[in-house]
This record gives C-alpha cells, structure tokens and sequence, in this order.
C-alpha cells in the first residue's frame, strides 16, 4: 500500500525524503514523488515505477530546501502514471495520501463546478483542492485541514505541506495508520515507524481522527471531536538495521532464515520452559472456555488461521470457523452461544481483517488479535492481543509472519485445551515439548536449501503447478501455492489431496510439476494413494516428506525433499520451510523482482 513520509528538518529534505520511500518499498508501490518548499514556494518531482526513476528526475533537477513530502503510491484510482504520482498539489499546499476517498466522485464534481482543474485521475487530487479552498478563504494551514478532513469519507492517512509556512506540516488520519516521529528541532510524519525509523525512533501512533499539526520539535494533536489531546510517546525498537537485507540477496531470503529466532522468541513468550506450561497473558475477557471459535484472516494469514482450525479443534476441543476476512464481513455470519473470534495479521491494518474484527465487537464478541505490528490498528482495537515477534517483515511475500503466527496459535490451541480440560496436563507439557523443539527443527530444514534448488530450476520453467496436502498440512499446501505464484508468477493451486479425484486430476500431465506435501503420519498412506494416482498420469511428483516418508514412498516421486522428523504437531512449521524455499528459489531462477512483485501491496489497506 501506499508510503508516506513527511518531514520539517534542518538538512536539505529531497535526499532524506528519498531514503524513507526506500525503507517504505516492502509495501508495493508503483510510482513515487516528492514535494519539498523551495523559499516558500512548493516545488515537486514525480516518476512512475521504481524509485531510482524518481532519483533520475532529482538528479536531473535537484531540489533544495529543508521541509517536504514524499510518497509511494500503490495505484487503485487511475494508472500508475507520472500524472497520477503523489503529491498531489496546487499552488498553495501539497498532499500526499494512502487509503481511499469514497466520496471522491461527489467532491470533485463540486469543486470541478467551482472552476477548480484537476490533472489526475486520482481521489487523492480532492485533497489538494479542499485544503487550498480553505487557505484561499483565509483559514489558517490547521483551519483549511481539520475543515477538509470532516468533508472526507474513507479511509485515510494524509500529510500536507504548504507554500509559505516553512515551520508547519500537517498529518490527518482515520481508518489508515499515520505515526509523527519527534526529535529535538525537527519533525516528522511517516505511514509507518520504518518510515521515520532513519531519523527518530520517538513516536506517536495517531488515533482515528486525529490531526498533528507539527512545527520543528513541536507538535499538536486534534482528535476526532475537535479537542486538543496528548498522546503517548512510544520508542520504535525495530530500528534501522531491521530493514537492512545484510549478506542475503532479498529480503525474504534473509526472512525465511531468520525463522529460527523468530518462532523461538515467540514461542518463549507463551511457554514457560521450565513448568512445560503454556502462559498466556491476561486475555482480557476472552474466554477460552466458550463453545466456538472464530478465526479470520486474508492470504497468508487466513492459511495460518486454516492450520490453527486443526490444532483448536484437536486440541482445544472447541468448534472453529474460520474465514477469509473479505467474504466474512460481508455475510453477516451468526455466531454460537458463547464465541471468541481471533484475527490474524502481520500488519494489523489489513482493512477487511479489520473491518471483520470491528462487526465481532459490534455483534458483542470478545476480539483477540494474533499481530506483528506493535501499537497498529488492530492491536488496539482488540479486547486482547497475541504478540507475533517475527520483527519488521520487509519481504512482501510472508515467510517468517507466517510461522510466529503459527508459533502463538500452537501456543493458543494449548491454552484452549487446558482450559476447556480437553487436554491432560501431561499431554500439555508433551505438546510444548514438541513446540519448544520447532526453532531447532526449522533451522534443520533450512539444510534443504541445496537440494531445493535443483528442484527449483525444474520448477521454474512450468506453466501451472499443484500442491496437495491432507489434514494440517493442507493449508501448507495452499500457502505453497500462494508464495509461489505470489513471486515466480507461476500458475499454482493448492488442493486437498482427497479433492483431486474430484476435478484437478484433469490438470496432471507430465509437464505439471505436483509438489506433494506428506510427513510420515497419521495421513501419509492416504496421500500415497493420491500420489499414485498422479504418477499413473504422468505427473511430476515433489515429495515433501521425512526419511520414514521417503523410504514408504519408494521412487514414486521424481524429488524427494527430506524434511526434519518431527511431532505432527509441531509439522507445519517445520514443513513451512520447504515450501518457502521452493517458491523463493524458484523465483530467484525466474529473475522476478522478489521482495517486491508486481501488483503486490505488504499491507493491504483498502477493500
Ligand atoms: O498484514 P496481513 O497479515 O493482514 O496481510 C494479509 C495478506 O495480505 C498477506 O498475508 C498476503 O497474502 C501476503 N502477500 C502473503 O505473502
């Protein structure tokens, strides 16, 4: 989704603007700008695509002055053109904008009526256009914004910089996350802290509604019923060197390798080594003893939420529905006599992921938010949260948000177990054995590199490929099949493997690859049948699987990729790993642009 960096400081602005876009990339983005006060005056460069064009329109004409605006925009009204590149501007004030202005069409056409031109085709360009209406009628900066803002409907986090006032910049935001970065005589705004993470790591997270009117090493808030208000300062510890890829090629590369760490911190936070229990902190009124669960999602973090309907089930003995977070908002779903409902995501400000946890709390459930992104949206609007503590994920593909998500909904299902007495306390301290074992058995699955790139480059040159998995590793399969057509653009599907007599079977022939993912468990003869059936159409089988796996299988599969024996509990995240590689290595022999594919926003903020 969309950047936005702003900042009043006392070094020349454009490169600085620059190397804050740069931090921003991980969340897509299709054009870029930046608009700097120039004695007074607001002067903009603009390109569409990547950056570097942006830095060849700045080299070939350099912008001077201390103060400006920048932005990455990730398109949605109109193409991803120079002219549609924010900031947005007129005479008088410059805008950047992320969300989405629904009364756009309304706006336009009145101030189009009252002679004002317009050169994009965006809804942000209303922005510029009521603000300088404002200040034409002489409102002071403040005035003209907090005036705009109240005629906006949507989601937006904004930031405007005006000719004229050199010691003033101005963020609104409601219903997309904006964050102002303090220091001594500067200030910033950024649409996340990453963005302001080069210059400050003192922040504070607006609220719904608010507008920060900054000077340099001053700021004021307006919340949403017009009332001057303080807010916390909060330190960023993700810092700098968090967003740095330090000897890896990408930065999901250096994610997916991370994943040792990451699933270990997170699993250190919910389990008490030493007691072999599951802690869980104050949940807030979340009752894990209700009747039924609901988990919802989107892409990567539903399937987290699809493995965790398995473990909440099997082990918490609770009913769970879980559903993609888009199509849950819209149904009015009906829910048990006693529910608790889990939302799932590495940004926490994923708007239908939101908008569904917003209908929980409306229809009187209690909300528990399973999010990386301390202090984002979702993390507070939740009645409780389970920290995932994967750190800053840059990479737009999910890797390591992936398995911390499942590391705390393992940790969840235990908890839900215990207090429901579906599980022993025995078989607790069984199942966190198994889960304190994940970290190690990740890093032994990451040893399958070399192996996984020969198959790799096979891969690379198919047109469709299908993953099959059965029970838990299901949803492996269809996050397997997400990475990979995420980054290689490579057609994949993820079925069931019992479905595949049902329909995709007519897809196997002997140039579609069928990535198999089967440890040797409880499931694994009935997947063998399944692989069978592949094999007698001449299909390619991969086989994920573990040394008993591959000696049952026989040489039934063209590749076996030999994955750590280990508690079928603990398997999808151990089982995680292959998958991720496979797509990565894939797409790193395809040259496509990994960490940033096409038309791939990190946080997807708008409907
Ligand atoms: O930030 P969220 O976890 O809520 O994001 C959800 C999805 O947009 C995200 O998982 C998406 O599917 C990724 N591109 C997957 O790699």
């Amino acid at each position: 989704m969309c950047g936005i960096i702003g900042i009043l400081g006392q070094d020349p602005a454009a490169p600085r603007l620059v190397e804050a876009l740069k931090r921003l990339e991980y969340r897509g983005y299709d054009s870029a700008g930046v608009a700097v006060l120039e004695s007074g005056a607001l002067a903009r460069r603009r390109a569409a695509g990547k950056i570097r064009n942006l830095e060849a329109e700045l080299s070939a004409s350099p912008l001077a002055g201390i103060s400006g605006i920048g932005h990455t925009r990730w398109a949605t009204h109109g193409a991803p053109t120079t002219a549609n590149a924010h900031p947005h501007a007129t005479d008088k004030v410059a805008i950047v904008h992320n969300g989405i202005i629904e009364n756009f069409r309304k706006l336009r056409e009145a101030l189009v009526k009252a002679g004002r031109k317009f050169e994009s085709e965006t809804d942000s360009e209303v922005i510029a256009h009521l603000v300088s209406a404002g200040l034409e009628q002489g409102q002071t900066p403040e005035q003209a914004v907090t005036g705009a803002v109240k005629q906006l409907e949507g989601a937006f986090a904004i930031a405007c910089l005006f000719a004229g006032h050199e010691d003033v910049l101005i963020g609104a935001r409601k219903g997309s996350p904006l964050v102002v970065g303090l220091a001594d005589d500067e200030a910033f705004l950024g649409s996340d802290a990453i963005a302001v993470s080069p210059f400050t790591t003192r922040v504070i997270y607006l609220e719904e509604g608010d507008v920060a009117v900054l000077g340099r090493g001053k700021t004021k808030i307006i919340d949403a019923g017009d009332a001057v208000v303080e807010r916390p300062v909060t330190v960023f510890s993700g810092g700098a060197a968090a967003v740095e890829k330090g000897n890896h090629r990408h930065f999901m590369q250096k994610e997916i390798y991370e994943q040792p760490e990451t699933t270990g911190r997170t699993i250190a936070r919910y389990v008490n080594a030493f007691d072999e229990r599951v802690e869980m902190p104050d949940l807030d009124g979340v009752d894990l003893t209700a009747d039924s669960a609901v988990l919802i999602g989107c892409g990567t973090a539903h399937y987290a939420g699809r493995v965790a309907e398995y473990w909440l089930e099997q082990v918490g003995g609770v009913a769970v529905e879980t559903d993609i977070a888009s199509e849950f908002r819209y149904r009015k779903p009906a829910f048990g006599k006693s529910a608790f409902s889990v939302f799932v995501s590495q940004s926490g400000e994923t708007a239908d992921t939101l908008a569904a946890l917003r209908y929980c709390k409306e229809n009187g459930l209690k909300t528990l938010a399973v999010v990386n992104v301390p202090e984002s949206t979702m993390w507070r609007e939740a009645d409780a949260r389970l920290p995932t503590l994967a750190g800053p994920e840059i990479g737009v593909a999910s890797t390591k948000a992936f398995t911390a998500q499942l590391s705390a909904l393992a940790a969840l299902s235990i908890a839900v177990g215990r207090a429901k007495n579906a599980i022993s306390e025995q078989e607790e301290r069984r199942l966190v054995r198994a889960l304190m074992e994940a970290p190690r058995l990740i890093a032994d699955a990451l040893g399958a590199e070399p192996q996984i790139e020969k198959i790799a480059q096979e891969i690379s040159t198919a047109r469709d490929v299908l993953y099959l998995g059965r029970g838990v590793h299901y949803p492996i399969a269809l996050e397997g099949a997400l990475k990979l057509k995420e980054i290689s653009y490579i057609h994949a599907e993820g079925y069931a493997a019992g479905e595949l007599k049902h329909g995709p079977i007519a897809l196997i022939d002997e140039e579609t690859p069928v990535v198999v993912v089967a440890p040797h468990d409880g499931l694994f003869e009935k997947s063998l049948s399944n692989m069978q059936e592949v094999h007698a159409r001449g299909g390619k089988l991969v086989l994920i699987t573990d040394e008993a796996g591959a000696a049952a299988a026989g040489d039934i599969a063209k590749h076996v990729i030999i994955t750590p024996t280990c508690d079928p509990f603990i398997a999808p995240l151990v089982y995680s790993v292959p998958i991720q590689l496979l797509a990565y290595l894939t797409a790193v022999h395809k040259g496509t642009d990994v960490d940033q594919p096409r038309n791939l926003a990190k946080s997807v903020t708008v409907e």
